[in-house]
């Protein structure tokens, strides 16, 4: 196994270009199971979850064929295509690397009339159960059961009817494979309490250029007009906000200046809200954000929420250039139990971090260390990165394999913003 080695110190400064985003990334790939037509997904981040997303694909006997990109050139265009379906079973080998596997069973059931989707079990952020999804699709009309670790589910001979469903929590994944569910479906649905991260904006604009009949984009009500097929599509995939969040942060605890190139501030106003409060300079340029240092960081006091609030996502990263801060700042997790596993490895690098229940309470201190730290989750390792990036002396990020799953290329996009980072081998 990999790992990355930093030594810190540097203020990064330059231009780094975003990738396409991968929870964006993740739900657009399974819309391919909605047509028997070609589509093309432009900004596809280089990434191991991508990988397997693709793997898990192929298995159904989806095409999959990568045209156009250079190794050197960040992301790469995917064709798919679902002619026929040769399996409708999502194995436990493949679901278990990637919980966003369960993203298959809502377009799945649509196309084929039935899904079977190994459960994807716990993960390291917390027990994240996907009751949601269920209740979603039964309320449009799916029969689902549980039985050996797999979930089946089921429509009527002639398909979904589609249904109505509110949301008690917002789910992102949820939404994402009920309206997937519905766009097929005989009649129009309507979710209300939906989720309404970027993301989701971005599956619904790509259904709607395959031909579906989406209203609400945007907001927590969507109505579902059920048509009888879609077509292919061309589609060019979102930035990657928490990747420009991430590098914010990490510039800004460097004392640094970069520009973020394709990140867009309306997708991210919260981060940017955050890093403003902490008294960083963030302006959105033709070419991207610009985010430079503008002396101390000062403290700041929020809690992750449901977008358009501070994306748990970000939490881990936040923390990390917190940990500079001058003062103390209060953090609150709302949306995962257990998503704080960063903690102890940050305080290993001399940051003195206290955590009670969702709340942690982050004393800004005058200077971290380099230490040999564990990467937990793919955020909690980006945290750990940051603060490598600003600490005294040399710090390695072991574990690797989380930050492959979601940063495209790091040490080449962090060399090329003036850090000193290597990645070795036979960690
Ligand atoms: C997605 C993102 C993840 C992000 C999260 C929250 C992808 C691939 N992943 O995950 O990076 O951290 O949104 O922004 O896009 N819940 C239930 N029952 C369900 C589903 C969810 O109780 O059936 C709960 C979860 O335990 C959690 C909350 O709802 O407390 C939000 O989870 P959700 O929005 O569903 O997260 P994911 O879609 O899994």
């Amino acid at each position: 196994m990999d790992k990355i080695i930093i030594r810190g110190g540097r203020k990064l400064s330059g231009t780094v270009p975003v990738s396409g985003a991968k929870n964006a990334a993740l739900t657009l790939l399974p819309c391919a199971l909605l047509t028997e037509e070609p589509l093309t997904l432009r900004n596809l981040p280089r990434l191991a979850d991508i990988d397997s997303f693709q793997h898990l694909l192929n298995q159904f006997g989806i095409s999959t064929s990568i045209a156009g990109a250079r190794p050197e050139d960040f992301g790469r265009v995917m064709t798919l295509q679902a002619t026929r379906l040769t399996s409708t079973v999502a194995p436990y080998d493949l679901v278990r690397k990637m919980r966003a596997s369960i993203l298959v069973l809502g377009p799945m059931l649509a196309r084929a009339g039935e899904a079977t989707v190994s459960l994807p079990g716990g993960c390291a952020i917390g027990n994240r159960p996907i009751d949601l999804h269920l209740k979603a699709l039964e309320a449009f009309g799916a029969r689902i059961e549980l039985a050996a670790g797999y979930v089946r589910a089921h429509a009527p001979d002639g398909g979904l009817p589609g249904g109505h469903y509110t949301f008690p929590v917002v789910s992102v994944g949820a939404t994402e494979n009920a309206v997937m569910a519905a766009v097929l479906a005989n009649g129009t649905s309507t979710l209300h309490n939906a989720a309404r991260e970027p993301e989701i904006v971005d599956l619904c604009n790509l259904l709607v250029a395959m031909g579906a009949e989406i209203e609400g984009i945007g907001s927590s009500h969507l109505t579902i007009h059920g048509v009888s097929r879609l077509h292919g599509a061309t589609y060019m995939v979102m930035p990657d906000r928490i990747e420009a969040g991430s590098y914010a942060c990490a510039a800004a605890i460097t004392g640094g200046d970069v520009l973020l190139a394709g990140a867009r501030i309306e997708d991210m106003t919260a981060t940017v809200q955050a890093l403003t409060d902490a008294g960083i300079h963030v302006e959105q340029t033709r070419g991207g954000l610009h985010v430079a240092a503008n002396g101390a960081i000062r403290p700041v006091t929020l809690s992750t929420a449901p977008y358009p609030g501070f994306a748990t996502d970000m939490q881990a990263q936040l923390m990390a250039m917190l940990c500079m801060a001058k003062g103390s700042s209060v953090l609150t997790e709302t949306i995962f139990e257990n998503r704080y596993m960063h903690v102890p490895e940050l305080n290993r690098m001399g940051a003195r971090i206290e955590t009670k229940g969702r709340t942690a309470i982050v004393h800004g201190v005058d200077h971290l260390v380099g230490a040999d730290v564990m990467a937990t989750d793919l955020r909690a390792s980006m945290s750990l990165i940051i603060a490598g990036l600003a600490a005294e002396g040399e710090t390695s990020v072991h574990r690797v394999y989380h930050l492959d799953r979601g940063y495209e290329r790091l040490e080449e996009k962090l060399a090329l913003i003036g850090a000193d980072v290597e990645r070795v081998g036979n960690d």
